[in-house]
């Protein structure tokens, strides 16, 4: 365990959130009697806490892949007692995971995803450029290959396409190189040596704009070791279809690669299936979500100022209208 005591995370659109979750909730309490929420990034407990305590009749199953942040969680929703199931798994099994419970269908669904601060601020999980830790980057650290596993077992090829598809890295070849040079001489164990190892491969002239040119490199190798948009993927359409009618499903994107997932099956499920140009909508073709935001939200100005990281989240939300 890691020193994460002191650990902080300032939910984003806290409020936003749970008001575009409330309708579904209020109808399924008013329906049932209770509701059934899965928030599938509990973090450290921030919207789940604020929607137990807004909806007394509300339980959740928080999901987190993260044990340091679900033993901080555990204690920030502990008066909630039996309302909040908190499981240690990675989303992509909210089947499963709903299956072992017998529960056949949710009302809500969160989903905020990423890194929390915490993960940054603890400096030995290795995902923060600015501060020197080992290559590790798992959000989980019982198991998966680490960060360092990675970039000393992949090859040019392999290393190439990460750095492109993930990080949009133009320089990614010569990133590369120097990686298997690196490893080959055993200098690559550190954050700090993958960092200047990038800065290094980079022109001079392309290293004044855009930021630390680290940036690109860690988030396609976080990518990779934690698999984001092949676990986004599954969950989201398994999150939607666990959805009874009336259910909402909420989204909160950080990085256009996992947004641009959320929104293709938003879109898709949206639309009616029925061929462009035909005058009537055909039987069974009728879209079964519908939106609730259209297009998709940004944070607040007032919000950004006050927490930076909601600078670059994408809000997504959708209501499932017919079974
Ligand atoms: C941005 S934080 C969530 C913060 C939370 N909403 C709060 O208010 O405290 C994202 C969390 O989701 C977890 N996470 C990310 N991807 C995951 C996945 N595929 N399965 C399970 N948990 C995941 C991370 O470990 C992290 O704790």
């Amino acid at each position: 365990m890691h020193d994460i005591q002191q650990a902080r995370h300032i939910p984003v659109a806290l409020n936003r959130c749970i008001d575009l979750l409330a309708p579904a909730i209020e109808k399924a309490i008013e329906l049932r009697g209770v509701a059934v929420i899965i928030d599938a990034t509990l973090g450290l407990g921030g919207h789940t806490r604020a929607l137990l305590e807004r909806f007394p009749q509300a339980t959740v199953i928080g999901f987190d892949r993260d044990l340091d942040a679900i033993e901080i969680a555990r204690k920030n929703v502990a008066p909630f007692g039996e309302r909040l199931t908190i499981v240690h798994r990675v989303y992509d099994q909210i089947p499963e995971v709903l299956a072992e419970r017998g529960i056949e269908m949710i009302d809500g669904a969160l989903f905020d995803l990423g890194v929390s601060s915490m993960q940054l601020d603890v400096a030995d999980r290795g995902f923060a450029y600015s501060q020197d830790a080992p290559l590790d980057m798992r959000m989980d650290q019982s198991q998966g290959l680490t960060a360092k596993e990675i970039l000393f077992s992949y090859d040019r090829n392999s290393l190439i396409h990460i750095l492109r598809a993930y990080g949009d890295e133009k320089f990614a070849p010569r990133i590369a190189d120097n990686i298997i040079a690196a490893r080959d001489s055993n200098q690559l164990e550190s954050t700090k040596q993958l960092a200047d190892l990038v800065k290094e491969s980079i022109p001079a002239p392309a290293r004044r704009t855009g930021g630390n040119p680290a940036k690109r490199t860690f988030q396609a190798l976080r990518i990779e070791v934690n698999q984001e948009l092949a676990t986004l993927e599954s969950a989201i359409p398994a999150a939607m279809e666990a959805l009874v009618p009336g259910g909402r499903i909420v989204v909160m994107a950080y990085q256009s690669l996992e947004d641009k997932i959320v929104k293709n099956f938003f879109t898709k499920a949206c639309t009616s299936t029925t061929p462009r140009g035909l005058p009537v909508e055909l039987p069974n073709t009728a879209a079964k979500f519908s939106y609730v935001i259209t297009g998709s939200e940004s944070a607040t100005e007032v919000e950004i100022e006050e927490n930076p990281r909601a600078q670059s989240m994408r809000l997504r939300a959708i209501e499932r209208v017919a079974a």
